[in-house]
């Protein structure tokens, strides 16, 4: 299995530190935030990983991660010239994933307890085309939120005034290469962005979108309070 860990955007939100450094690399904890999910992906198991990043502070990356050595893993670096969406950075990983391979992908900016071990195991032994993973939250308006049905995800509903759950879908995604596929046939949405909510929802619609739920705590750092909050859970240790 391929790893893919997207790590671009403009971290508006998190202004002004972000005009001078890209969000993955402020400081949570001890360690700047792309770490952490470069330590997740290691402990699944996933050696080979693609790490999308805009070019602001790409030389930061390399300074920080190299070849990835650290980790015991082969890092390869793949430029975004301009933010376009969750699902736009991730099309960029196509001639990295050979047909038939599945990836697991991480947004550089969710940080969370639980190993994905397991689930990449299960699902690379699996027929599923598609996973996310879901997690109970107090305000899911923010997120995108499942509505489920026999096991499986029947749609999702990207940050809805009236929320049919209280999960989060979470910005971790297990798919089968046809991923690319289906980013190739979604068109842009309302803000002129490919949303990764629109190709999840194209294995919704074919009975191919399953789910696992969370135990340990998640956070999207993409906030000034969430990226304070996730620097005390982690603060003193490396390890999520
Ligand atoms: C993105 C996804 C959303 C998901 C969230 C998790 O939202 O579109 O479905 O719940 O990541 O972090 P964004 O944070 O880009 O607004």
């Amino acid at each position: 299995m391929k790893g893919i860990i997207l790590a671009g955007g403009t971290g508006s939100r998190l202004r002004p530190m972000t005009s001078i450094v890209n969000k993955h690399l402020l400081p949570v904890g001890n360690y700047p935030m792309i770490h952490y999910a470069l330590d997740k992906m290691a402990d699944a198991g996933i050696h080979d990983i693609l790490l999308v990043i805009g070019k602001p502070s790409a030389g930061l990356y390399v300074d920080y991660i190299g070849s990835g050595a650290p980790w015991n893993v082969r890092v390869t670096y793949k430029i975004q010239e301009e933010a376009g969406g969750i699902a736009q950075a991730l099309g960029l990983a196509d001639s990295f994933v050979r047909p038939g391979e599945k990836l697991l992908v991480l947004l550089g900016d969710n940080l969370f307890e639980d190993s994905l071990k397991t689930f990449v195991k299960d699902f690379e032994a699996g027929e599923r085309g598609a996973e996310v993973f879901l997690k109970e939250v107090a305000d899911p308006r923010r997120y995108g939120v499942p509505e489920l049905q026999n096991g499986l995800i029947s749609r999702i509903h990207e940050k809805p005034e009236l929320p049919s759950s209280a999960y989060a879908v979470t910005g971790m995604y297990l798919y089968e290469s046809d991923v690319f596929d289906i980013i190739r046939s979604v068109k842009p949405s309302a803000r002129g962005e490919l949303e990764i909510t629109d190709v999840n929802n194209v294995y919704a619609s074919q009975g191919r979108l399953g789910y696992r739920l969370l135990s340990g705590w998640w956070t999207d750092a993409g906030t000034q309070q969430s990226l304070l909050d996730a620097g005390l859970r982690l603060s003193g240790n490396g390890k999520t």
